[in-house]
């Protein structure tokens, strides 16, 4: 059996979490990842490879074929839709809230509130589920910023410790989803690469598993 199995992995954050639980299921590039500019890594496995990308060209690559599995958040994979991947395994990293914030204290009594958002199909599929309508404007970073400026009544964004909210002056209100790094499997690969990617999937199953075990 000679296929290559391609491991998207998302940059940033994830990926801070995500080398450890590889290497929990003994899986390990073969150069420091976070200290080189390449973007595709060989691993001590000669048939695995690792793709390191943005978090939101995660499921892109995945359901297209061009990676076999990924590693991605829930918000990401639920911003992206489902078509083309199986999710099965929860990683229990990178654990979150998405949610709906405002400023302290913000009458929120307004007809049609303006939310901004980087997770815009998330936040419409939210408010129109419950017959609420919003105006949803689009920003890519520092969706706090958009309350204190005048650009939004509210925000949906991830929230974790807290911090960046009360260092803003804003609360949290609602939870839209509960969100963790998950790993995901292309369709076409789940059939065609089966007998590589089960022990992928059983091998990381069982660090996630021990990792609750020690906790
Ligand atoms: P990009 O820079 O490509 O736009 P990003 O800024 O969303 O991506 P990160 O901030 O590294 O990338 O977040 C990646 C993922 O980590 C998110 O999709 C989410 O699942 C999770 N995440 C984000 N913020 C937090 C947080 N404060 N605590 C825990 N997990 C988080
Ligand atoms: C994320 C998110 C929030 C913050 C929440 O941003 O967008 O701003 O974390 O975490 P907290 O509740 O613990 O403060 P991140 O730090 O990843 O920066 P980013 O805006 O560049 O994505």
């Amino acid at each position: 059996m000679t296929t290559t199995l391609t491991i998207a992995l998302s940059k940033g954050r994830i990926l801070k979490e995500t080398l450890p639980l590889l290497a929990d299921a003994d899986i390990r590039p073969s150069v420091d990842i976070t200290n080189s500019r390449k973007l595709l890594f060989e691993t001590n496995h000669p048939h695995i490879q690792l793709l390191v990308i943005r978090a939101t060209d995660v499921p892109t690559y995945v359901a297209h074929g061009a990676a076999d599995i990924g590693v991605a958040g829930k918000d990401v994979l639920l911003e992206h839709g489902s078509a083309g991947l199986y999710e099965p395994l929860d990683l229990n990293i990178c654990r979150c809230r998405l949610m709906t914030c405002a400023m302290v204290g913000a009458r929120l009594g307004n007809q049609r509130p303006r939310v901004a958002t980087k997770f815009v199909n998330i936040t419409r599929r939210y408010f129109s589920k419950q017959s609420r309508q919003v105006d949803i404007i689009k920003l890519y970073g520092a969706m706090e910023l958009a309350p204190i400026m005048g650009l939004a009544d509210q925000i949906v964004d991830i929230v974790d410790t807290g911090n960046t909210l009360r260092a803003n002056g804003m609360e949290p209100l609602e939870t839209i989803a509960n969100i963790s790094a998950r790993m995901v499997v292309g369709g076409t690969a789940m059939k065609l690469k089966h007998a590589r990617i089960q022990p992928v999937m059983d091998s990381l199953t069982a660090a996630v598993s021990q990792r609750q075990h020690n906790n």
